[in-house]
């Protein structure tokens, strides 16, 4: 499916309508007028991008134990990009519409178009030229050329230029991994389908170094192991696959790419990168630097160059995935349409929320003292205006996977009403129980709905 294809539009429309009435993402410098490209995260927005960040550290750094973390700078040596490849292959190429002005990215363009040269509105087309993507500062007063910096197009080269440093100060040897999380910043022709494509964004990238031998073993690994991550994650099957480079797309640095796409509302497009960036990294930076980056076997007494695997996600692109993999506007009677975020309860950015059925007769001090108890296990919500089945929309609609009632009967015997999300079941849970009944609740967790 091509970049164009528009798969559902309304869902993406309703969808950003709904991202910025619940507080989920912000045109940037929103009372100016916004800023294109650029998005800013509200409270529940936050919550979301943390919580599927800390998935992927968890998943990455805990549950192995061969790869290590990194938080290196945005800003880096002028000479880093150079090594990289960045200053004189990180473009595109760039058309523009004679008649409107309007720009496309030549790779994006239907086959049709760039054989008549012709832009979808029929006009004619200016000569492809290359635009490079990186970003250009100056560090300190004086503009010269030797103060030029770059924003880090990718978090990769942080962890490059690491790698000794790492290896010197922990006890990995080869085969290991070093993660990161951070933003990186691209000057992109096009931006559009609000946060997918964006000049600022940020990337959760590892990096794994491995004896030029077993690259191929240790790609394959990476590539399936990243697939089942998002399963993990609680991600539709059907609505993730693979896509491998052909020639034309591989990256100047890669031998061998594999992406990971995920059916958007706008049709099949790439969540995450995994590369084979052979020795190229190392190498560059080894003569440009002239620093020794080799690794030397402890065993063997080889000396080598290791090949790096690389996972490339972008982490406010996959806040786009999670929140339309979520979306569902659901029929529940006629005339009567509920919308619905089905998230995870491990990304849902509240998990519980809490309400008395009527303020009055001591029920929403009850209320707030059990929302108070489930504060030190879950992110909660307090809620004890409107009716109750408006609370429980709303709470829909943010994605919240539990909410609990307290009414009359609480007071005489001690139990609420426990309702999820998905099912909109409702039961009748001892307050003593209900922490480890929503815990429970959250490791069996399975989706359901269309
Ligand atoms: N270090 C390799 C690298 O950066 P990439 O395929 O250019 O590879 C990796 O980018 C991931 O970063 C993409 O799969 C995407 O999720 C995210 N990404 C790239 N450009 C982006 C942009 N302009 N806006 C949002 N996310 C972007």
């Amino acid at each position: 499916m091509s970049e164009q294809t528009v798969v559902n539009p309304q869902t993406m429309e309703n969808l950003v309508s709904l991202c910025k009435r619940r507080g989920f993402v912000f045109a940037s410098s929103d009372i100016y007028g916004g800023l294109a490209s650029a998005w800013d995260y509200g409270p529940l927005g936050v919550e979301l991008k943390n919580r599927i960040q800390r998935f992927w550290w968890r998943e990455m750094t805990q549950l192995h134990d061969d790869i290590v973390g990194l938080d290196a700078a945005i800003m880096m040596h002028p000479r880093v990009w150079e090594a990289s490849g960045h200053v004189e292959s990180f473009a595109d190429l760039m058309v523009e519409d004679t008649v409107t002005n309007e720009r496309f990215r030549w790779d994006h363009l239907p086959e049709q178009n760039r054989e008549q040269m012709v832009s979808p509105a029929g006009n004619p087309l200016s000569q492809p030229k290359e635009f490079n993507l990186m970003f250009k500062t100056h560090l300190g007063p004086v503009q010269e050329s030797s103060s030029v910096v770059y924003l880090r197009p990718e978090t990769a080269q942080g962890i490059y230029v690491n790698y000794k440093n790492v290896l010197q100060t922990s006890r990995v040897r080869i085969p290991f991994g070093i993660a990161q999380v951070g933003k990186a910043f691209r000057n992109e022709i096009v931006t559009k389908n609000f946060i997918f494509r964006t000049c600022e964004f940020e990337q959760m990238e590892m990096q794994f170094f491995v004896h030029p031998s077993e690259d191929e073993k240790w790609f394959e690994y990476w590539k399936e192991e990243r697939m089942q991550s998002y399963r993990r994650m609680g991600v539709r099957v059907d609505r993730l696959r693979f896509h491998r480079h052909g020639p034309d797309e591989l990256a100047h640095y890669a031998k061998d790419a594999f992406d990971i796409q995920f059916l958007f509302p706008f049709g099949w497009q790439e969540l995450e990168g995994i590369h084979n960036r052979t020795d190229f990294d190392l190498r560059r930076h080894s003569e440009y630097s002239g620093k020794d980056l080799t690794y030397l076997e402890d065993a063997t007494r080889e000396r080598y160059l290791p090949y790096i695997i690389e996972t490339s996600a972008g982490l406010t692109r996959s806040v786009l995935m999670v929140l339309s993999d979520a979306y569902e506007e659901e029929t529940i009677a006629e005339g009567d349409v509920r919308t619905v975020l089905r998230f995870h309860p491990e990304l849902a950015p509240i998990t519980v929320g809490v309400f008395p059925l009527v303020k009055k007769d001591g029920l929403a001090e009850l209320a707030r003292d059990i929302e108070r108890d489930l504060r030190a296990d879950f992110t909660t919500f307090y809620d004890q205006s409107g009716a109750i089945g408006r609370r429980y929309r709303r709470q829909d609609e943010v994605g919240t996977p539990f909410c609990v009632t307290i009414d009359y009967q609480t007071r005489e015997n001690n139990t609420v009403t426990l309702r999820e999300r998905d099912s909109m079941a409702q039961q009748r849970v001892p307050v003593a129980e209900l922490a480890a009944r929503i815990k429970q609740a959250i490791t069996e967790y399975k989706r359901t709905g269309t």
